[in-house]
């Protein structure tokens, strides 16, 4: 069994709801950050973790924030991508359904470690039954004192908004998702300047995946060399991955960066193989820009390890 950092406790009954989350440990790496450590110290923990972007690009987080401008004076934004629509891919809309706080409780440190005080969450249209559950979780969150003016006693502000798009793919990407939540049509914008120059209202923002910040809370309760000893080479941590097409378990799994697709696709704890005893012929690791798996290695590979029972 892989470690398990953001969907652990995804099935606990009403995890939903702020008091048992709370009660499972929730909103520790906030009383951590903001009453324990500089908001430099956060980022430097970020970095630490070897974090990079689970959005598609894979930039280091760390490096990302480090990059945000800071004049005096101007506001600036951490807004999450939540727009998920690539084909195939469900792993932000299952995170943000069953256990909203992680989301929430992620944003709350990141904002403070980029001195934002107004943060947003643009998430796809479709995904309209999610905008409930999360401002449910925002609201829970204020009434906790975990958001609003002095959080936890330390003067330190922030408001989370949820803003719906309008259902087209490149809002995806980022800075049409900007233009897009300043309320314009979503045309993405020349870089540079990049949006942590000049990004939402041209002040300087950081544009993260769901599941970015959400692993910026274990990576704070744990510490980021010890997210870093997970997985392999520059792929530390753990990664969501929305599975389906013709295997016999579709579903989103939480992997550590170690086990090979073919694992992935032939393990029982994983997607269990093929379904209907046909044969793979191909796998697509990711959204529309990366290469697909059809090499005859890659395929005779995974039929001979099916053929011995290896996994
Ligand atoms: C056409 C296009 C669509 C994209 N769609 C998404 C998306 O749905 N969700 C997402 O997080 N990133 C998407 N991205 C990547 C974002 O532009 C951006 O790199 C990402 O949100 C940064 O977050 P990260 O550093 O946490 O990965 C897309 C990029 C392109 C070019």
């Amino acid at each position: 069994m892989g470690r398990k950092l953001l969907l652990e406790k995804a099935h606990i009954e009403n995890i939903r709801l702020y008091d048992v989350y709370r009660r499972e440990g929730g909103y520790r790496s906030v009383e951590k950050a903001l009453k324990t450590m500089s908001p430099d110290a956060v980022t430097e923990e970020v970095k630490k973790s070897g974090l990079r972007g689970r959005g598609g690009a894979g930039f280091p987080t760390g490096m990302k924030w480090s990059f945000l401008a800071k004049p005096e004076g101007v506001p600036r934004y951490l807004v999450v991508n939540a727009d998920e629509s690539e084909p195939g891919t469900f792993k932000d809309r299952y995170l943000m359904e069953f256990i909203p706080h992680l989301l929430i409780e992620g944003m709350i440190t990141s904002s403070f470690a980029l001195g934002a005080s107004r943060s947003y969450i643009y998430i796809r249209g479709e995904y309209a039954w999610i905008v409930d559950i999360l401002e449910q979780a925002i609201q829970e969150a204020k009434n906790n004192g975990f958001l609003g003016k002095n959080i936890l006693g330390t003067g330190y502000d922030l408001e989370i908004y949820v803003q719906r798009g309008a259902g087209a793919y490149i809002c995806g990407e980022e800075t049409a998702l900007l233009e897009s939540l300043e309320g314009k049509r979503g045309n993405p914008r020349i870089k540079p300047p990049f949006p942590a120059v000049k990004g939402l209202w041209d002040c300087p923002t950081v544009v993260n995946n769901v599941e970015t910040i959400a692993a910026v809370v274990p990576i704070i309760n744990e510490g980021g060399d010890e997210y870093a000893k997970i997985g392999v080479g520059k792929s530390t941590g753990t990664k969501l991955i929305s599975a389906c097409g013709n295997i016999k378990k579709q579903g989103v799994y939480e992997i550590d960066m170690t086990i090979s697709v073919e694992e992935f696709i032939y393990s029982d704890e994983y997607c269990g193989g093929i379904a209907n005893g046909r044969k793979l012929k191909a796998c697509i690791p990711g959204g529309s820009s990366v290469s697909n798996f059809t090499s005859k290695s890659f395929i005779e590979d995974c039929q001979r390890r099916t053929k011995n029972d290896e996994l």
